[in-house]
């Protein structure tokens, strides 16, 4: 009797029971739409970091991925650009990966849903052709790497497809990429969005297999773009010279509240569950008006719910000033307004 429970108890071990340690260990498929449930609030991480750099320092710590968490955040978006890690021959650099390895250890150990999101949207948005193979390769180690850990981990195909990858073309390519995760990913839960920089006015061209039910749709929000973008370098100059442009007439909050319906109803007669993986007002628009926008747009996806994801916690759009190493507090309440960061 004795030693057939000892017998039980190290085959549970081996099989990975051990209490506190194996129900997180394993990956149990779980629906897409709970998967939303569970991402709630969160933020976009580490894109522009020097910790992606051969001897870059980086600024974020463990210390980070615990605040993170701490306030209220349920969910990192890892903004990645993979194709400058991939050798002539289509592999991902060692080294590279072992720091993608520590920032998904980050996430699990605090209690993060962790998205990896591929981010490699203007080379492919120029130049499909060579575009299409590197993604092919960077999603079929990806995927094989990851594939033991649990359903916090979400795959992302690919952030924004614009340019090039018209509706025609992103319908062509995203179910390949799917192919290549689902050879070792059956059920794992992975984001997909529409083209033209994932805007929701192109959810209808988006043509999802039918019997793929671990499928996460995403759209990106930035509405009014002259607000939002208002003096970022890297737009149209009829939007970078903009300067004081402020937000938040009736018209313009309910402008918002229309388009997220829009959003909903698409969602409904669709049967996806949605993300909206970035929203964000730049750091030169007037802060009470970012405030203000950031507020309307986070509780008009909670109202639906939409799993949200701020842009950005660092580099800008800042969510969190590494220079004080303390979070912008203004914009935190506007996206948590119950976070315990502001009670202290
Ligand atoms: C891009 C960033 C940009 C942001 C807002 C993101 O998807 O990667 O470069 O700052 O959108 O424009």
């Amino acid at each position: 009797m004795l030693r057939s429970a000892v017998l039980l108890g190290m085959c549970l071990l081996l099989w990975g029971f051990a209490p506190g340690v194996a129900a997180q260990e394993r990956f149990v498929a779980i629906p897409a739409a709970e998967q939303v449930a569970r991402m709630g609030t969160g933020v976009n991480i580490l894109g522009y970091d020097p910790y992606w750099r051969e001897g870059g320092q980086g600024n974020y710590r463990e210390e980070h991925f615990k605040a993170i968490h701490d306030a209220g955040f349920r969910t990192v978006r890892v903004v990645l650009f993979t194709f400058r890690h991939l050798d002539a021959g289509g592999t991902l650099d060692p080294a590279w990966l072992e720091k993608l390895d520590w920032v998904v250890a980050m996430g699990r150990k605090h209690g993060l849903v962790v998205i990896l999101d591929v981010h490699d949207f203007d080379d492919c948005a120029k130049d499909m052709a060579n575009c299409a193979p590197r993604l092919e390769q960077v999603w079929s180690q990806l995927a094989a790497r990851y594939a033991d850990q649990p359903a916090s981990l979400v795959f992302e195909l690919l952030n924004e497809p614009h340019g090039q990858l018209d509706a025609a073309a992103w319908n062509a390519l995203f179910p390949r990429l799917l192919k290549v995760v689902r050879a070792s990913n059956p059920t794992r839960n992975v984001v997909v969005g529409p083209v033209n920089w994932n805007n929701f006015r192109a959810l209808e061209q988006l043509e999802l297999p039918a019997d793929d039910r671990h499928l996460i749709v995403t759209f990106h929000y930035y509405e009014p773009f002259d607000f939002t973008h208002q003096g970022a370098s890297w737009v149209e100059e009829q939007f970078s010279r903009l300067k004081d442009v402020p937000f938040g007439t009736p018209e313009q909050v309910a402008q918002v509240g229309r388009d997220f319906d829009a959003v909903k109803a698409w969602s409904l007669a669709h049967d996806r569950p949605i993300l909206l993986g970035e929203f964000g007002a730049y750091d030169k628009a007037p802060m009470d008006s970012r405030v203000r926008w950031t507020a309307t747009v986070a509780r008009a996806a909670e109202a639906r719910g939409f799993a949200r994801l701020y842009w950005q916690f660092s580099s800008d759009f800042l969510l969190y000033d590494f220079g004080r190493q303390a979070w912008v507090e203004p914009i935190l309440r506007a996206v948590l307004p119950d976070s315990p960061e502001l009670e202290r």
